[in-house]
């Protein structure tokens, strides 16, 4: 399954030097010591999980799906909602007992929410088995905290902020990617927008974009790997370049021209600078996907500037409108919260209103959760019982507007990549068309990780059921 790139010379020495100091030390060890890499959040944070995987894996650890095997943990954590939060604490409780049993263990949590510092004040006095913490901005440096816990058998758990928010952009990891034909590739970092509600900002830093070169390199050597699906990621997708002479449609229009049978996608593109221009790039691209994730987050203009979004309704229209005249068969899908506060009664309405306007494919719903340190934080509090009501309409309506996206899709021939058999039933298999959307079909083993023709005879709001055809 596993890839690995190869790791260019440059600014690499200190890692090398210290990835070989663990390797030698795993080595002389004579026994096989194993990684466990537990991920929770958002598909940049799969991205980094690969990169602490990768080194682990170069550094002679072996990987492991079994915590309890493990001697070395990594929790690469979210901080997104406080229930992300929540959970990779009671997940980062449990592994308490296993290290009652192993007194060699490593436990590193990572991740935006040890970006936080009262998180790792919390980590340092009520979790005394955790051994360290690394932020995002932080991740590269793995090798050398390991060796320094290694050797010092200390607790590396700094409360004082030490990261480097502004500038990094670490090249030349190892990456243990997770399949080998769907494939993140990473083209920024960080986000300048400061929504009001975001912690994304204060955890990841300031934006700052990958060089052109090493992207196309890393791209080129996916689909000459034979990857058929690469996610370009960031918080902002569109913001790649910014104070350059490039922009994120020159770098998509230049990854279009690489040869071979693949789909380009990316995430996350705010609303306020979706540009034509992008939208013409994608239209006329041979490998693009009709594909665009647009979080709209609400319906209601007032909302949105209390957000901090800077656009409107009618700014946001206009990207729909232009994304479905050029590419009318383009799925569009969302982000929405509900129960920001001050949201009223009559502004939530306003956001059902703009659910059946644009007419999204697919939504990704979440309920206003308080993040310490934000603006919004501090305003006054929908009450939970009247988020918990708006969340259940909001996905009434999206439910009937989606299996209404998806009807016209029966008798159609789509093309979809195949991901082996369905979590529900091994007689079924699934997989994903270009506009991301879960088709269920009569495969076999050979042709997981392959594009397949599905002639489609069933809709549903979440999938698509059908057959495959020459
Ligand atoms: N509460 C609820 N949802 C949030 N998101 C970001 N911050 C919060 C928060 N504090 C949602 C937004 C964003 C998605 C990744 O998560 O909709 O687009
Ligand atoms: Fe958060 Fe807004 Fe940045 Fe997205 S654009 S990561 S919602 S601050």
């Amino acid at each position: 399954m596993a890839k690995q790139l190869i790791m260019p010379p440059d600014n690499l020495q200190e890692r090398i030097v210290y990835m070989e100091r663990v390797r030698q030390w795993n080595f002389a060890s004579h026994m096989k010591r194993k990684v466990y890499v537990q991920t929770f959040g958002c598909q940049q944070n799969e991205a980094d999980s690969e990169k602490y995987l990768g080194m682990a894996v170069d550094m002679g650890y072996e990987q492991t799906d079994i915590p309890d095997d493990a001697d070395l943990i990594i929790v690469n954590t979210c901080a997104i909602r406080e229930h992300a939060e929540k959970k990779a604490l009671s997940i980062i409780g449990q592994y308490k007992h296993i290290k009652a049993k192993n007194k060699d263990l490593m436990i590193g949590v990572c991740g935006c929410m040890v970006a936080q510092e009262h998180r790792r004040e919390e980590l340092k006095m009520k979790y005394p088995y955790v051994t360290f913490t690394l932020g995002t901005a932080s991740l590269h440096h793995l090798p050398r905290v390991l060796w320094e816990a290694i050797e010092t058998k200390k607790r590396l758990i700094t409360t004082d902020s030490s990261e480097d928010f502004t500038t990094t952009v670490a090249e030349g990891m190892p990456v243990h990617r997770g399949s080998d034909y769907r494939a993140w590739v990473s083209i920024m970092y960080g986000c300048n927008n400061f929504c009001s509600y975001c912690i994304v900002p204060y955890v990841r830093g300031r934006e700052r974009s990958r060089n052109k070169e090493d992207i196309i390199s890393e791209v080129k050597t996916l689909v000459a790997e034979g990857y058929k699906d690469i996610t370009l990621l960031g918080q902002n997708v569109n913001s790649y370049g910014k104070g350059t002479n490039t922009d994120f449609a020159d770098l998509l229009a230049e990854l279009d021209t690489i040869e071979g049978d693949y789909w380009l996608r990316f995430m996350t593109s705010h609303p306020k600078d979706a540009s034509h221009k992008l939208i013409d790039v994608m239209a006329n691209g041979k490998h693009i996907a009709h594909q665009f994730h647009l979080p709209l987050q609400s319906g209601n203009d007032v909302v949105l500037k209390a957000m901090n979004r800077h656009y409107d309704m009618e700014r946001y229209m206009d990207s729909v409108l232009y994304m479905r005249e050029k590419m009318p068969d383009v799925t569009i899908t969302s982000d929405i919260i509900v129960g920001f506060p001050g949201e009223t009664e009559e502004q939530f309405e306003d956001t059902l209103k703009a659910l059946s306007c644009v007419r999204f494919d697919m939504l990704y719903s979440f309920i206003y959760s308080p993040r310490k340190g934000t603006p919004a934080a501090e305003k006054e509090q929908v009450p939970d019982t009247v988020k918990g009501n708006r969340f259940d309409r909001l996905l009434a309506t999206q439910n009937e507007i989606a299996l209404s996206q998806n009807s016209p899709l029966v008798g159609k021939k789509l093309r979809v990549l195949c991901d082996g058999v369905s979590k529900g039933d091994s007689q079924v298999y699934s997989g994903r068309t270009e506009g991301n959307k879960i088709v269920f079909f009569d495969g076999n083993p050979a042709m997981v990780g392959q594009f397949v023709n599905v002639k489609i005879n069933k809709a549903e709001a979440f999938a698509l059921w059908g057959k495959v055809i020459k």
